[in-house]
């Protein structure tokens, strides 16, 4: 959370911050990851045999490299809109015998070559937990029981006797399950309504729960504020599945809440501040999980279902459309946008229980491979810095400064929330440490700012990690990388002047 007051020219910028200011344990799972069978994403991203950067698997080592580096703790799959037609049986067993198919959200051919066990082999070997979404496309509720066995049964049944069979005794435990993805959109295979979808995803849940209660199953939202979002909260989000009225009940059918959103303007402060719509998304999403627990009469003892913002990113289609691989080039002002993304991940912490970028490699994403190597674009760099400090608690900040009052993407932002040229969020790691992360949005102005709170013990020196360029188009090819991280350190005596077009974060050991 981050307080704001709005000052005008002449007046001195502050950032009042204390590391007892505790509001909520952030998760790791907002660093989550996204790998669909889309463009270059799992063929030729992950996995790419015959390479000699891949392993003995076909996994790119460089890949499992820079996502061990960004510990990335779960990670979705396999779609996204591929998975509305996917058969996962076909993606199983030995790799001769499996099917070619027609792929009709991309409009492709899947190969099958990767599957389910693959997957598990690849997360095993990156060190994330799988996150496996259903299809409520084509698929049925017996695939998807089906599925959930083959994953996580240690009984002797036939799926689980079939995953044995192709290799693997122990059950992958797979905890996380989506009921779906985008079943709303008009691009998917059976598209639904709402009624028919909260209708459907009730009795799926119900029945996947009957077969593994440990899971945690995630609803298909929308935005986080539509009559979507709406109407199934208020008839999945419920807790006396068996009729009982045990008002000490801990367990709901629904466990988070999906949402989507993606961000993108061609002018600099309108994309750099659009992922504000995300942050005001969150908190209508909560809100809304809040009227469905309220009319259901849902007991407190239920734990509050958490927003799972399982695809997010910058992206504009047209620019750079999913039938042709969605392979964005990202400029500075876009890892401006990032940082204020996850600045507002860290900021609505209490309500999220994961997050993941859409998509991990190649498509709309920080790495890119070639051939011959890995390119890490100016996003990965924002998501480095947090995903390395931004964990353990949000800390609650005050912000007084200039604020951008131009054009919004959406226009709706204008009267919904604050778009402040200094975008700011802070945690206090399990280290101890406080970290500070600021974006300054604005391309011509530096800003000196005091930084109330600041206190570090005589000696010590705040850590300074700071993510600019020449201008905000500018982008990282394979053959130069103009953005990276530049480090040094400051003796946090006065003000901290906060460059132009830069994001930057700060960190610090406080006195005791
Ligand atoms: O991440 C790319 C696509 O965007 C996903 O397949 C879909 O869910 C969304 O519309």
């Amino acid at each position: 959370m981050a307080t704001f007051t709005r000052i005008e020219d002449g007046e001195s910028p502050s950032i009042t911050i204390h590391p007892s200011h505790k509001i909520a344990k952030i998760s790791d799972n907002i660093y989550g990851g996204f790998t669909e069978h889309m463009g270059r994403c799992i063929y030729g991203g992950i996995y790419d045999p015959g390479n000699p950067l891949s392993d003995e698997n076909g996994f790119r080592k460089d890949v499992i490299e820079a996502l061990k580096e960004l510990r990335v703790p779960v990670v979705r799959y396999p779609g996204g809109n591929f998975v509305a037609t996917y058969n996962w049986l076909d993606g199983v067993g030995p790799k001769e015998k499996r099917p070619k198919r027609p792929e009709l959200a991309w409009i492709g051919v899947e190969t099958n070559e990767f599957g389910t066990d693959e997957f598990m082999k690849w997360c095993e070997v990156v060190g994330a937990e799988p996150y496996l979404c259903l299809n409520m496309g084509t698929g049925t509720l017996s695939d998807a029981l089906a599925w959930l066995e083959y994953c996580n049964s240690d009984r002797d049944t036939y799926y689980a006797n079939l995953r044995r069979k192709n290799g693997r005794e122990k059950p992958y435990n797979v905890k996380y399950w989506a009921l779906g993805n985008e079943c709303w959109g008009p691009w998917q295979v059976e598209q639904m309504t709402k009624e028919d979808y909260a209708k459907k995803a009730y009795q799926w849940a119900k029945a996947l729960k009957l077969l593994d209660p440990s899971i945690t199953l995630i609803l298909c939202g929308e935005t986080g504020y539509s009559s979507w979002d709406h109407h199934v909260l208020k008839e999945c989000v419920r807790w006396d599945v068996h009729g009982l009225g045990d008002q000490n009940q801990t367990k709901s059918l629904i466990d988070m809440h999906s949402i989507h959103v993606y961000t993108a303007d061609r002018e600099h402060l309108p994309n750099a501040t659009a992922p504000r719509s995300a942050e005001r998304a969150i908190q209508m999403a909560s809100a809304l999980i809040d009227l469905a627990r309220i009319e259901n009469e849902v007991p407190a003892t239920v734990p509050k279902q958490k927003i799972c913002f399982d695809e997010w990113n910058v992206w504009d289609p047209v620019r750079a459309p999913g039938e042709q691989g969605a392979e964005e080039r990202y400029t500075l002002s876009d890892a401006l946008a990032v940082a204020v993304w996850l600045n507002a991940f860290v900021r609505q912490a209490r309500d999220l229980g994961m997050a993941n970028i859409a998509q991990s490699v190649n498509v709309i994403s920080p790495l890119m491979t070639t051939r011959d190597g890995l390119v890490k674009q100016t996003i990965w760099w924002p998501l480095l810095l947090f995903s390395r400090y931004m964990r353990g608690h949000t800390l609650a900040l005050h912000v007084r400064g200039p604020e951008y009052t131009g054009r919004t993407r959406p226009a709706w932002i204008r009267a919904a929330i604050e778009t402040p040229y200094l975008d700011c969020s802070a945690a206090l790691g399990d280290d101890g440490f406080v970290n500070l992360a600021v974006a300054n949005l604005h391309e011509q102005n530096d800003y000196p700012v005091d930084l109330d709170g600041l206190r570090i013990a005589h000696g010590d020196r705040v850590a300074v990690f700071l993510v600019t360029g020449d201008h905000v188009g500018v982008a990282n090819t394979a053959d130069e990388q103009k953005v990276g991280i530049a480090e040094s350190s400051w003796d946090g005596k006065g003000k901290f002047t906060f460059v132009k077009h830069s994001f930057t974060l700060l960190r610090w050991k406080p006195a005791e």
